[in-house]
C-alpha cells in the first residue's frame, strides 16, 4: 500500500528531530564475559559494538519524553497537536505510552496513541501522522519511536542478546506544502502475517528469531518498499543522498543499499554504538546524523524499515537542515 502523503497540495513537513539513549552502555566485551560469544563474530556478523540499555532506570516512557523533549527544544517553538509514539516494548500492555508522554512534554489534552508495527513502527508512525496532517485534522504532530528491546531476548541466548539496544527519537511534523524542502514524500507500507512466528515473543525475555530467515525477508522487503517509494515520489533510485535504513544488522542494510544501487558512503549507519533500538532506530540516526553533519541540507534521503509482523515500509523526504544534540538536555524535574 502506498499512503499518499500529499492531499490537495498539503503535505506533512519535518521540521525537528530529536533521539535519546539510556547513558549505560553494554559493550561487546561484557557481552562475552558471561555469553558463549566473541567480539568478533558479533562484529563481523552484525557490525554492532556496543548498545545502550535502559536497564531498570529508565521506562519507555522516559526514554520517549526525552526524545520528544528534545524534538520540541530543537525547532521553532510550535503547538503539537497530537502525539504517536510507536513501540513494541510499552510499559505496561494498558494504557499507552503516549498519553503519559504527552502529559510530561507539557502537552496534556492532545489526541495521543500508540502504534505496534515492530522495528517498522516509525514508519508506520510517520503515515498515520500525515494523514492526521494532511487530512486537516492537526496542524502538527510529533511522531516517536521508543523501544526497550535489550530486555526482549532470554539473557541465556547469545543469538538475540547481541542484537538489540534501547532507545527513543522524534520527529516532529508540521503542515506545510509539498514543494517544501521537508515534505514527506508517499509512504509505503506492507505486512505478511504468514510470518508472525519468525520474530515472536510473549513476554520480556521470550523473544524468539529464526534469524535467516528474518534476513532474507527483511532484505527482500526493503528493497522492494524501497524502489516503491522512490518511484512513487518521482525520484529515480540515482537521486538518493542518503538511504537511512532500520539498523538491524549493517550486513542487512548493505546488501539492500547494493541491490538499490546505493554506493555505501551514502548508506547511514549506527548500529554499531546503538545496536537494534527497533521502532527508535530510523529517528535516531536521523537525529545523530543531523547533529553530526552526515545529513546535510538538500540530501534527498530515503528512509525504509522491516520487522516483526512481519511489516515493512519506506518513504522520501529533502533534509530540510535541522540540528540535534545526541545527548539531549535533562527533563525538568526528573533525576536521570
Ligand atoms: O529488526 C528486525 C529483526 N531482526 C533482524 O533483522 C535480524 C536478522 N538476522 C540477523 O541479523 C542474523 O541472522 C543474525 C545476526 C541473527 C545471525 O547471523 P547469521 O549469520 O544468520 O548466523 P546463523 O543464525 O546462521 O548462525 C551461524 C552460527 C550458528 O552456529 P552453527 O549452528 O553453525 O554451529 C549459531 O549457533 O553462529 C552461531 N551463533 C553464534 N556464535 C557466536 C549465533 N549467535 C552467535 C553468537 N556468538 N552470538
Amino acid at each position: 500500500m502506498t499512503a499518499a502523503a500529499v492531499v490537495g497540495g498539503r503535505a506533512a513537513v519535518v521540521c525537528a528531530v530529536g533521539a535519546a539513549l539510556p547513558p549505560y552502555i553494554v559493550s561487546n566485551a561484557d557481552l562475552t564475559a558471561r555469553l558463549d560469544t566473541t567480539d568478533e563474530w558479533i562484529r563481523s556478523r552484525t557490525g554492532i559494538s556496543q548498545r545502550h540499555v535502559a536497564g531498570a532506570a529508565l521506562s519507555t516512557t522516559d526514554l520517549a519524553v526525552r526524545a520528544g523533549a528534545q524534538a520540541l527544544a530543537d525547532g521553532e517553538p510550535v503547538s503539537v497537536e497530537a502525539l504517536v509514539v510507536a513501540t513494541t516494548t510499552p510499559d505496561r500492555c494498558c494504557p499507552a505510552t503516549a498519553p503519559a508522554v504527552a502529559t510530561r512534554l507539557g502537552l496534556n489534552g492532545i489526541p495521543a496513541y500508540d502504534l505496534a508495527a515492530g522495528c517498522t513502527g516509525f514508519l508506520y508512525a510517520l503515515a498515520t501522522a500525515a494523514g492526521l496532517i494532511v487530512s486537516g485534522t492537526v496542524r502538527t504532530v510529533l511522531a516517536i519511536g521508543a523501544d526497550r528491546l535489550a530486555a526482549l531476548p532470554d539473557p541465556e541466548d547469545r543469538r538475540t542478546v547481541p542484537l538489540f539496544g534501547d532507545g527513543a527519537g522524534a520527529v516532529l511534523l508540521r503542515r506545510g506544502s509539498e514543494d517544501e524542502t521537508g515534505a514527506l514524500g508517499p509512504v509505503v507500507l506492507g505486512s505478511d502475517g504468514t510470518g508472525a512466528d519468525l520474530i515472536r515473543a510473549s513476554r520480556f525475555g521470550a523473544l524468539h528469531m529464526d534469524g535467516s530467515e528474518v534476513f532474507r525477508h527483511a532484505v527482500d522487503r526493503m528493497t522492494t518498499a524501497s524502489c516503491q517509494a522512490t518511484a512513487a515520489a518521482g525520484w529515480e533510485l540515482g537521486d538518493i543522498d542518503r538511504l537511512v535504513p532500520h539498523q538491524a544488522n549493517s550486513r542487512i542494510t548493505a546488501f539492500v543499499a547494493r541491490r538499490l544501487g546505493v554506493p555505501d558512503d551514502r548508506r547511514l549507519s549506527d548500529i554499531a554504538e546503538t545496536g537494534n533500538t527497533g521502532a527508535a532506530s530510523i529517528p535516531l540516526l536521523l537525529a545523530r546524523s543531523a547533529a553530526d553533519g552526515r545529513l546535510k541540507p538538500g540530501h534527498r534521503t530515503l528512509l525504509t524499515a522491516f520487522g516483526a509482523g512481519l511489516t515493512w515500509g519506506a518513504t522520501t523526504f529533502t533534509w530540510p537542515g535541522l540540528s540535534a544534540a545526541a545527548t539531549p538536555p535533562k527533563e525538568a524535574g526528573h533525576d536521570w
